[in-house]
């Protein structure tokens, strides 16, 4: 089981002394709210462990650098270093987001605004892509579910919808010849897998406002499904009566279904899905087994109670 209830590894164990010394000044805390959360000045000094979320795994995280250089953000290229390399082009800065749909109160959210009510905390959770790598990630969010009630769903809602932003003149791979994908990217999720409390809207990890190549200013974070159910530079969220489209199903619905449920007794057509290779650890790693519902089976597993999940992958 990786969710632990006592205090997870320091970040000063799992970064080089000298990188997480410079960081320090960028450390906020548990108690601040979002809009002083990366002001420049000295954060008030909170440690990161006092600061995390008690779901958090009790894994090591993989390096700060690993983290923002080994990414999947397919509007910026396609190659593991593109995002890193090209999505400094992207303008955050204003961003807003709009919940509408089956709610009572549709509401363009502008970032500040939807962050305004919140206490961020610092969470550490355990990401796995779909590649069969995996890594480990402190990230800062709150619980999607916060956002949802604000807006008040109707009854008739049964399913989120994510769109990512659509701007070909900032996102080259929007723009290139060979489409990777159809724009915008688009996700899903069932409304009872988007109240629940893991489910996370990411807005920095770290401790540092979310870098640009991992889906600033805000992505999902849905750490039992695999890699790309999280979507990045989230636009608007929808809530529907019907099941909504998802962009890897859209492009190969043999490959990826809807649910995308971490499941290590269910192969990808074309590899197995038992095991993972974490990122970072170098060129003699070992793959490790991978746990289903990426070892949160304790937390989601009553979510699928009775689904045959070789049928709704
Ligand atoms: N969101 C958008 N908008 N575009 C993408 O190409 N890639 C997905 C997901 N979210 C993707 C996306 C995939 S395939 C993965 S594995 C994760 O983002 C990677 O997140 P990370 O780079 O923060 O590890």
């Amino acid at each position: 089981m990786l969710i632990k209830h006592t205090p997870p590894i320091r970040s000063s164990e799992i970064t080089s002394r000298e990188v997480y010394l410079s960081r320090r000044d960028l450390l906020f805390g548990a108690s601040i709210t979002a809009l002083s959360l990366f002001a420049p000045q000295r954060a008030e000094a909170m440690s990161l462990e006092a600061a995390s979320s008690p779901l958090s795994t009790d894994e090591a995280a993989t390096t700060f650098e690993h983290v923002t250089s080994y990414n999947n953000f397919y509007e910026f290229g396609t190659g593991k270093d593109d995002p890193a390399k090209n999505a400094h082009m992207l303008t955050t800065k204003p961003w807003s987001v709009k919940v509408e749909g089956l709610v009572s109160r549709p509401t363009e959210f502008d970032l500040e605004d939807l962050l305004r009510p919140i206490t961020l905390e610092e969470r550490i959770y355990r990401l796995r892509c779909v590649e069969g790598w995996s890594m480990v990630i402190p990230w800062v969010g709150f619980p999607l579910s916060e956002v949802l009630k604000r807006v008040v769903p109707l009854g008739s809602a049964k399913f989120v919808a994510f769109e990512t932003l659509h701007r070909p003149e900032e996102m080259p791979g929007q723009n290139a010849f060979f489409q990777a994908l159809r724009w915008p990217y688009v996700e899903g999720l069932r409304l009872d897998e988007a109240m629940h409390h893991l489910t996370i809207l990411a807005v920095g990890l770290y401790g540092e406002e979310l870098p640009n190549q991992n889906g600033a200013p805000i992505r999902l974070v849905v750490p039992w499904k695999y890699g790309f159910k999280s979507i990045k530079s989230i636009v608007k969220i929808t809530l529907t009566e019907e099941q909504p489209p998802t962009s890897w199903n859209r492009q190969n619905p043999r490959e990826y279904g809807f649910y995308s449920n971490v499941n290590p007794e269910v192969d990808h057509p074309r590899w197995s899905q038992a095991t993972e290779l974490p990122i970072g650890e170098g060129l003699f790693a070992k793959r490790k087994p991978t746990l289903m519902f990426n070892g949160y089976g304790e937390e989601v597993a009553h979510l699928y109670e009775g689904m045959d999940l070789t049928k709704f992958y």
